[in-house]
This record gives structure tokens, C-alpha cells and sequence, in this order.
């Protein structure tokens, strides 16, 4: 919904981490019958990045975090509360989220992890932005962090070459001027579920032999069913959120979409009439790192002096569920 009142939670600081380790294209064509050109056309990838075996998500995380945290000049005991979106994490249970927060020795604040699809961190965001204006928390370390590879089915073309392992967070807090977040978007259709999912290893389909066997515990996608559904509602959850906030689309500084396909991030600049040159890529060297593309995305704008005060941002993002968000912000 449309905030009621003037206040606003702003980001105050952001940090990213991706694995040293890079899988190209080249890669792949040693490994499944696929070519670097169909990779590049139908996609817009180049090469992603591969956690190390002794990494889990909870360690790209950490990463993140820390140099969120240095970004907003803030300890880890100056955060109330720790929400992870992942579909990779460490263990079923604990949350990643708590072993964050282990790991940052950040005291005994709440730590919880949200499954929100690619869109986890947008519903992670409007979550912590509730819990600040709702008076629950002062400040929210907010984290997409994903190991995609760890469910990939390294035999199947149709995905294999899609995703990539990496981390970003955000520092949430009051705002005390005019930035932060404008407006937000969300909704989902589980109707659509089956599209995008991990079957097994659930209560539905417990693990066994025969689970593993048939490779249930890796991601099966849709490819084309899912694009269609992207497109759509990336471009209304644009639209909307935008309307809500009261800004003209030629007042949009940054589109930062999911880095899912180039084709998606185009058509939802074209749809949303946004020009290229505005419309934030990483996916050539990334990948698809599902819920820690928009949280990277941020930090790499930040670091890099991209982000001006006053600047317009809008995050928007689609994923298995379904699920798609928006956030309007202004830096
Ligand atoms: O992050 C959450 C949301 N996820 C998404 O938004 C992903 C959305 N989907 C996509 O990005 C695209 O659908 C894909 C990149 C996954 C696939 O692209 P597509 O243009 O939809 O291809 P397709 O699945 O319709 O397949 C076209 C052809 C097929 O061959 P035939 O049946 O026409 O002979 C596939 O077998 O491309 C073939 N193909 C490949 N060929 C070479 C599929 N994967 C590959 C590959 N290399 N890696």
C-alpha cells in the first residue's frame, strides 16, 4: 500500500559480496550442450560466479553485511533486527538469519528468513519498513543471499547456465529528510507455483533415494512460461508503484529490475518507458543471483558514486511463487 504518512525509512548503508571464483560461458560449453552465443542472445549472460566448497550462504552473507554495516558507519550492536531472503540456505532450520547473526555477534536482536522468490528482498524491505515505522525496530540489516549453484542440476542446459552465487544487504533506519522509500508494490499467485520450484526435500516430498536419483532436489523451471509472467507483471508492478509515490516515469533515475534475462530487463524498461541508459545491467557478470541481484545492484550504484541525493530509484523484481514486487525510493 501507498504509505499514509510523511514518514520514511531510508537506506543508509549497502554491501555486496560474490565469490572469487568465475564460471564463463566457455565453461559451460565444456560441460553441457550449450554455446556461449545462445547463452549470450537469449540471455545477456557471460559468466556468473561459484561460492567455494567450504562457503554456505550464511558466509556471503556475513561479507555482505560487515560492509553494509561500514557503509552506514554502524556496529552490529546498532541493529535490532536481521531478515535474510534466501532459497539456499545453510540448514533447513536454523535460519540463516540467526547464524548471521552469530556470526556478526550482533547480540541477541530477532533474526528471521524470508522465501520470497527472486522477489524476497523487496518483501524483506517492505517487512523491515513496517517493523521501523510501526515503532518495533530502530534499525533493520536487511540481506538477499543466495547459493544457486548448490541447487543447480548441473545436466540440464535449460538452467544450468542461468545462475550464480552472491550476497547483498542494507542498512534500514528512519529517514529524517526527504529520501527514502516512496512507495511500495506487492503480490503473488500461487496458483503459478509449480512453474518455479524445488520439489523435493519438503514435507510433500520428503528426501529419499529415489529423490536424489531423479535430481528433485534441484531447481526446475518453466523457462518460457515464467518469461511471460515476468515481463507482465514486472512492467504493472512498475507502473503502480510509481503511480503510488506520485512520480513521473521521466523522473526515474535508476531502474534497478531482477537480473533474470536481459530480454526481461529490456522489456521492462520499454514497457515502463524508461530509457536504457537508466536501466541498471549486472547480469553479464553475475548471472541470475535471485534475491541478491537488486541488493548488489544498489551497492556497486553506491560504491561507485552512481547514487546521487535526491535520485529517483526503482527496484522491481519477479519469482517463483509467484511472487513480484516494487519499491520507489529517493536516495
Ligand atoms: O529469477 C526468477 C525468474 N526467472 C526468470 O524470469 C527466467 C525466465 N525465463 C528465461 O529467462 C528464458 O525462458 C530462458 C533463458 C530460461 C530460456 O530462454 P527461451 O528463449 O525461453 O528458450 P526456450 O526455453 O523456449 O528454449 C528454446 C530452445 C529449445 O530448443 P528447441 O526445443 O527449440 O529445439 C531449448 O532446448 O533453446 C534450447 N535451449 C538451449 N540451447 C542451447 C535451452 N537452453 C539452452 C542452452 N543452450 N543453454
Amino acid at each position: 500500500m501507498t504509505k499514509k504518512s510523511e514518514r520514511k525509512v531510508k537506506i543508509i548503508g549497502t554491501g555486496m559480496y560474490v565469490p572469487d571464483k568465475v564460471l564463463t560461458n566457455a565453461d559451460l560449453e565444456k560441460m553441457v550442450d550449450t554455446t556461449d552465443e545462445w547463452i549470450v542472445t537469449r540471455t545477456g549472460i557471460r559468466e556468473r560466479r561459484i561460492a567455494a566448497k567450504d562457503q554456505a550462504t550464511s558466509d556471503l552473507a556475513l561479507l555482505a553485511s560487515r560492509r553494509a554495516l561500514k557503509s552506514a558507519r554502524l556496529e552490529p550492536q546498532d541493529i535490532d533486527v536481521i531478515i535474510v531472503a534466501t532459497h539456499t540456505p545453510d540448514h533447513y532450520f536454523p535460519a540463516t538469519a540467526c547464524l548471521l547473526q552469530a556470526g556478526l555477534k550482533a547480540g541477541l536482536i530477532p533474526a528471521f528468513d524470508l522465501v520470497g522468490g527472486c522477489t524476497g528482498f523487496l518483501y524483506a524491505l517492505i517487512v523491515a519498513e513496517g517493523l521501523i515505522l510501526g515503532g518495533v525496530v530502530r534499525r533493520a540489516l536487511v540481506v538477499g543471499a543466495e547459493m544457486l549453484t548448490r541447487i543447480t542440476n548441473w545436466e540440464d542446459r535449460n538452467t544450468c547456465v542461468l545462475f550464480g552465487d552472491g550476497a547483498g544487504a542494507v542498512v534500514l533506519e528512519e529517514s529524517k529528510d526527504e529520501s527514502g522509500m516512496l512507495s511500495h508494490f506487492w503480490q503473488a499467485d500461487g496458483n503459478l507455483g509449480p512453474l518455479l520450484i524445488l520439489p523435493a526435500g519438503g514435507s510433500k516430498v520428503p528426501a529419499c533415494h529415489d529423490t536424489v536419483a531423479k535430481r528433485q532436489h534441484t531447481l526446475h523451471m518453466k523457462g518460457n512460461e515464467v518469461f511471460k509472467h515476468a515481463v507482465k507483471r514486472m512492467a504493472e508492478a512498475g507502473e503502480e508503484v510509481l503511480k503510488r509515490a506520485g512520480v513521473k516515469k521521466d523522473a526515474v533515475d535508476w531502474l534497478i529490475p531482477h537480473q533474470a534475462n536481459m530480454r526481461i530487463i529490456e522489456a521492462t524498461g520499454e514497457r515502463l518507458g524508461i530509457p536504457r541508459e537508466k536501466v541498471y545491467v549486472n547480469i553479464h557478470r553475475f548471472g541470475n543471483v535471485s534475491v541478491a541481484c537488486i541488493p548488489m545492484a544498489l551497492d556497486e550504484l553506491n560504491q561507485a558514486g552512481n547514487l546521487k541525493k535526491g535520485n529517483i530509484v526503482l527496484l522491481d523484481a519477479f519469482g517463483a511463487g509467484f511472487t513480484w514486487a516494487a519499491v520507489a525510493l529517493r536516495w
